[in-house]
């Protein structure tokens, strides 16, 4: 294998994928397939740090699981797996977090965001350490890099400095990752608050397009979606976020230019784009719905599916793991 590997991974926190996670990331994740050597996993590890109920997070890794297969994820080209299935994570993170300085672990800023509403108080642990866990992630795959958004920058610098510290205090075992700036990946907004990123955390559901929204919630989503007071469909994110937000997406999910789409819709209003655009949307996202439909009414073969990820991943992991603790005295 000489194409390069990458390692991604997604929560399961929620019960479908949004519109912001495919058209920002997991098609992306399914282009990658073309020129990397891709491991894809679902982190549920990562989704316990902050309190969570058992029944939601099994029945979210399965969706979760079924979504990324459904937009495309290739079992057979890529290793797709559940992170609590291969062990090995949370072996090399108690390693990894033993050679982490607590100011070093503490100067990461999304734990302050993070623990910003409960307080570091009432925080667990656990979400103080996850940027070691995802630093195990990455180096345990021999990551050659791992595509990222700005705000994911540092985790990344981490996990080069520790995979360097390893290797230079117990001996080469780890491949030093690089970041990857994804470029041409559209951010994508809230309906209703154009100016905040489209996020699960949104404080309306009327914000969001999730992937799995049948078509009439998601033409109603659309028809509501806060435009302006103006009549031109112009693309201008500063000034027209509403229906700027609107048109990225349905470049993304048509493969039309913003320019080919203003000038059709010259002279025409935002009922009609709006009108159009439910359209687009609900054809991009009957066929995911239809495919994830499939795998959960197919427990034994999502299962099968997820099984075969696992062991291919397991290979790898364990293979690192050992050299790791051999260079370490276990
Ligand atoms: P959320 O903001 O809903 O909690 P996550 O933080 O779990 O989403 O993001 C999962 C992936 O989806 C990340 O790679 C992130 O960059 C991408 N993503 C999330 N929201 C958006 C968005 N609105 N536009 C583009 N990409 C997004
Ligand atoms: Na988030």
């Amino acid at each position: 294998e000489t194409r390069p590997r990458v390692l991604s991974g997604i929560q399961p926190t929620s019960d479908s994928f949004h519109l912001g996670n495919y058209l920002g990331a997991l098609r992306n994740w399914v282009s990658m397939q073309q020129t990397h050597d891709c491991f894809y996993c679902v982190v549920d590890l990562h989704a316990i740090t902050a309190g969570h109920d058992p029944e939601t997070l099994r029945r979210r890794t399965r969706v979760s699981a079924a979504q990324l297969l459904a937009v495309g994820i290739d079992p057979q080209e890529s290793t797709l797996f559940v992170q609590s299935h291969v062990p090995e994570h949370a072996q090399l993170a108690w390693v990894f977090s033993c050679i982490t300085g607590f100011g070093e672990a503490s100067r990461m800023t999304q734990f302050k965001d993070k623990s910003a509403k409960g307080g570091v108080d009432r925080s667990s642990v656990g979400l103080f350490t996850y940027p070691i866990l995802q630093v195990a992630d990455i180096v345990l795959y021999q990551a050659d890099a791992v595509p990222v958004g700005e705000d994911q920058r540092q985790h990344v610098e981490l996990s080069r400095d520790l995979s360097q510290r390893f290797n230079n205090t117990f001996g080469p075992v780890f491949t030093v990752p690089k970041p990857y700036i994804v470029k041409e990946t559209a951010k994508i907004y809230d309906l209703q608050d154009p100016t905040a990123k489209m996020s699960k955390s949104a404080s309306s559901p009327a914000g969001i397009i999730d992937l799995l929204d049948e078509p009439n919630r998601t033409a109603k989503k659309i028809r509501s979606a806060v435009t302006d007071t103006g009549r031109e469909i112009v693309f201008d994110p500063e000034n027209k976020p509403g229906v700027s937000n609107l048109l990225t997406i349905y470049a993304a999910l048509s493969g039309r230019t913003i320019e080919d789409l203003t000038g059709a819709y010259d002279g025409k209003g935002y009922g009609d784009l709006k009108k159009d655009l439910a359209v687009v949307v609900s054809d991009a996202l009957a066929p995911i719905q239809k495919a994830t439909q499939g795998y959960l009414d197919d427990p034994a073969e999502l299962d099968r599916v997820l099984a075969i990820g696992a062991g291919k991943a397991r290979e790898v992991a364990s293979a690192t793991l050992a050299a790791a603790y051999d260079r370490i005295g276990f």
